[in-house]
């Protein structure tokens, strides 16, 4: 890091400049009896403070479903929405302007937890099912049945930059907005629905974010909106760039999920029927919440073959904020749940978890149907599996590790394997577009403007290499430029972890209209000077940042040197490019279809040392072997891996977010949030990617890498349960939710004790048996 990245935050803007703040809810649920502005509006330095009535156009903000005021009208919903807006020439003003706003409440009764809305049948939105085969027949006439219940706990996202947005007034309508947000087009339209003008008048840009990981999907909207609305009264530059505390507030996170599964199996632990039921915390507002639902019903299965299934899905309507995308988007919420059913079908069995696993993999060429009917093609489940049991030594760690708990009454260690198969594509099946424009200069320069979004995942660099290779140039002639709504229109967000595969289309696609149209004048060139033998268009290639006839190779020209020639020849060097990702539909109503162009593979090896006493723990080791198709950029894709998986781990052992009984965030800074540091990486990191498995299809043969590698840490959660199990000899099943927290760690050892002790003196003398691991 060299400093030198230009952020929201750090974009130069004349002394005009002034600070935006927002005034939000200090109630979960409460009717706004009256409100006073005057006092706020008096206090020097102050520009403006705005309420609902001075928003010109809709207030409005829902992304996909028009439930999400910009301003607070007559009612408050949650603690964190929006009031008021105040612009100040100091941070300071705004603070002081604030504190003399004063509103008078009427307090309503808030539903903060799912079984409260479950209760009152608080439902976000319509209750669908997935279903095959019979399920219900299939229960009843399996060996064996277990059911259960799983609580999977939200996730901030904590990017390091916060939300932030920067608006500039142009001339008339026109607005500027710089707005650290993955989907500028959506940002685009919200503003121009609040301000009531054309689209064609607010620009949005995005040079970088500074991380955002699904919470700047639609989240970000927000505070462009209030920016832009401060921006729009007072004519004058304005930024408002979140406080930590405040944006872990206002925000949502990932949500919440209380499933309920039944499954019925035979002796060897293969799966005959489950039923699963998923009820997620939505907040609010329906945000992004049906389709992250949806994504976690797809997900349920992870890479098991259930001959008889069916999942409902619920969202309920709580007053928090509205939760949103996070990294994985339900599906880490949805296969939490099955490799619980697989833990506990092993523990049950008194079999090893890997060798549950295995036996329900989908097939190769049988049993290799979803849920939903998408066929399982390209199936690397067995290749990875038999690899990285061999290369992480999985056999002889798991006998070491049995050696050592039998020896260590007060540290115990853990090992577990999980899979992860994760569908690539938008769910919503228009959204999988994207569009490019590639300008060529005069210098042979050239600039890519696409539609996606940079947010530390290495997108504008694998564009960069992916525009290079097709156009057989150096990558210092390319440089992509910011993300900018006036050169690339009606984009995606960037999101879903499809931003190379949908973007780098788009810009092959440009590339290669410009090639053709140079080609054809540079074969003219060619059969100037050559009239006996004429060049050929299609025989023109370019490679190693020249033009040749591939038939006559001494007729080659540098491609700086032929851009003028261009020009000269009345050469179009501006192209548009477009992509739309073929073969895939899907009907959310009937639950069926092929929602996803390819599935991403991958699997993880964790071993855990865990303190008896204290509930802490070590990930001692860490194996991955995951598939990325041929790698764009193995460094980047090795960063998103380790990345993901340390933010999965975050997930499922120390991120526990708490409301109090009013509906105040209580974690609401580091100091009371724990994310991964160093400390919580694990003493061996071994990440490979799967060698020799092109992706067909898809630009060059890659695969994207995003979001999968997250839910390979379910493999960390199960390592410690396993650890955890080992304090009673394996004995009993521990009762475990998500995250393992020192808390629900030593909670469950305690458990186990008591059930121990009381085992030992029903059945005195008797030695409790080890677990098999055959
Ligand atoms: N990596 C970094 N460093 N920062 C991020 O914010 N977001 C993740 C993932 N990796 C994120 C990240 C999420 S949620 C998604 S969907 C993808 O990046 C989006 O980028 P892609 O589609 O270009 O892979
Ligand atoms: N992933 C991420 N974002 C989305 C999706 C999805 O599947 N569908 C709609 N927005
Ligand atoms: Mo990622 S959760 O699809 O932004």
């Amino acid at each position: 890091m060299t400093g030198e990245a230009v952020y929201v935050d750090d974009i130069l803007v004349n002394e005009q400049l002034l600070v935006g703040r927002v005034v939000y809810s200090p109630h979960a649920h409460a009717r706004i009896k009256s409100f006073d502005l005057t006092k706020a509006k008096q206090l020097p330095g102050v520009h403006a403070v705005l309420c609902h009535k001075d928003i010109p156009g809709h207030n409005q903000m829902g992304p996909v479903v028009k439930d999400e005021l910009c301003l607070a009208v007559d009612e408050v919903t949650f603690v964190g929405q929006a009031m008021f807006l105040i612009a100040a020439e100091h941070e300071d003003q705004c603070v002081e302007a604030e504190r003399l706003v004063s509103v008078e409440y009427e307090l309503r009764e808030a539903i903060l937890e799912i079984e409260t809305a479950i209760e009152k049948n608080n439902l976000l939105g319509p209750v669908r099912t997935i279903e095959r085969g019979n399920v219900e027949g299939a229960l009843r006439s399996a060996p064996h049945v277990i059911k259960g219940e799983l609580r999977t706990g939200a996730q901030e996202h904590w990017y390091l930059e916060s939300q932030v947005c920067l608006c500039i007034p142009g001339e008339g309508r026109e607005i500027n907005v710089f707005s650290s947000t993955q989907h500028p087009s959506e940002t685009q339209a919200l503003i121009a629905e609040l301000l009531g003008i054309g689209k064609h008048e607010v620009v949005v840009e995005v040079r970088r974010m500074g991380g955002a990981f699904g919470g700047k999907e639609t989240q970000a909207n927000h505070t462009a909106c209030w920016t832009a609305l401060l921006c729009w009264a007072t004519r004058r530059p304005v930024k408002i760039r979140l406080f930590r505390d405040d944006d872990m507030k206002i925000t949502g996170k990932r949500h919440r999920f209380l499933s309920q599964y039944e499954v019925g199996f035979d002796d060897e632990g293969v799966l005959s029927a489950a039923k699963f039921d998923l009820n997620s915390d939505g907040g609010a507002t329906v945000d992004l919440s049906m389709a992250i639902m949806e994504r976690a019903k797809l997900h349920v299965d992870n890479a098991y073959y259930v001959p008889n299934m069916s999942v409902t899905g619920r969202v309920w309507k709580t007053n928090l904020p509205s939760n949103t995308a996070f990294r994985g988007f339900g599906g880490p919420q949805g296969m939490a749940v099955i490799e619980t059913v697989i833990d506990r079908i092993a523990r049950y069995l008194k079999k090893d978890p890997a060798e549950i696993r295995f036996k329900n993999f989908y097939g190769l060429d049988t049993n290799d149907v979803t849920h939903y009917g998408e066929v399982v093609e390209n199936n690397r489940l067995f290749l990875i599996y038999h690899q990285l049991m061999q290369s992480s030594e999985y056999q002889k760690r798991r006998k070491a590790v049995n050696e050592f708990n039998a020896s260590y009454e007060f540290y115990k260690k853990g090992l577990a394997i999980t899979p992860v198969k994760f569908g690539i594509s938008f769910t919503t099946s228009f959204l999988n577009q994207a569009g490019a424009l590639v300008n060529v200069y005069k210098d042979g320069t050239i600039l890519v403007n696409h539609g996606g979004t940079e947010m530390g995942q290495g997108l504008h660099t694998k564009i960069q290499q992916v525009a290079a290779a097709v156009f057989g140039v150096s990558l210092e002639r390319v440089k992509v430029n910011a993300t900018n709504t006036s050169k690339v229109p009606n984009t995606s967000a960037t999101a879903a972890s499809a931003g190379t595969d949908l973007n780098g289309m788009a810009v092959k696609h440009a590339i290669d209209i410009l090639k053709s149209r140079i080609a054809e004048a540079i074969a003219q060139v060619f059969t100037e000077k050559h009239p006996a033998s004429p060049s050929l268009q299609d025989s023109v290639i370019f490679q190693d940042d020249y033009i040749i006839d591939e038939k006559h190779p001494e007729r080659k020209i540098a491609f700086a040197d032929a851009m003028p020639l261009m020009q000269l020849r009345q050469v179009s060097l501006s192209a548009t490019g477009f992509y739309r990702t073929p073969d895939i539909g899907w009907d959310k109503e009937k639950g069926h279809g092929r929602p996803f162009h390819y599935y991403a593979f991958g699997m993880a090896v964790t071993e855990v040392l865990l303190d008896v006493l204290t509930g802490h723990h070590t990930i001692l080791r860490t194996d991955i072997l995951h598939d990325v198709g041929d790698s764009l950029n193995p460094g980047i894709d090795i960063g998103q891996i380790e990345g993901g998986y340390i933010q999965g781990v975050g997930w499922c052992t120390t991120e526990e977010i708490k409301w109090d009984d009013k509906g105040n965030l209580m974690t609401h800074s580091p100091d009371t949030y724990k994310i991964p540091s160093v400390q919580d990486i694990p003493r061996d990191f071994r990440t490979a990617l799967l060698q020799g498995v092109p992706n067909p299809n898809t630009i060059r043969k890659s695969k994207a890498v995003a979001e999968p590698p997250l839910m390979l840490a379910l493999s960390a959660w199960l390592a410690i349960k396993d650890a955890v199990s080992a304090a009673a000899q394996h004995e009993f099943e521990p009762e475990f939710s998500l995250p393992a927290t020192n808390e629900v760690i030593l909670l469950s050892i305690e458990k186990l004790k008591q059930k121990t002790s009381e085992r030992v003196t029903e059945d005195v003398g008797a030695k409790p048996p080890l677990v098999s691991s055959k």
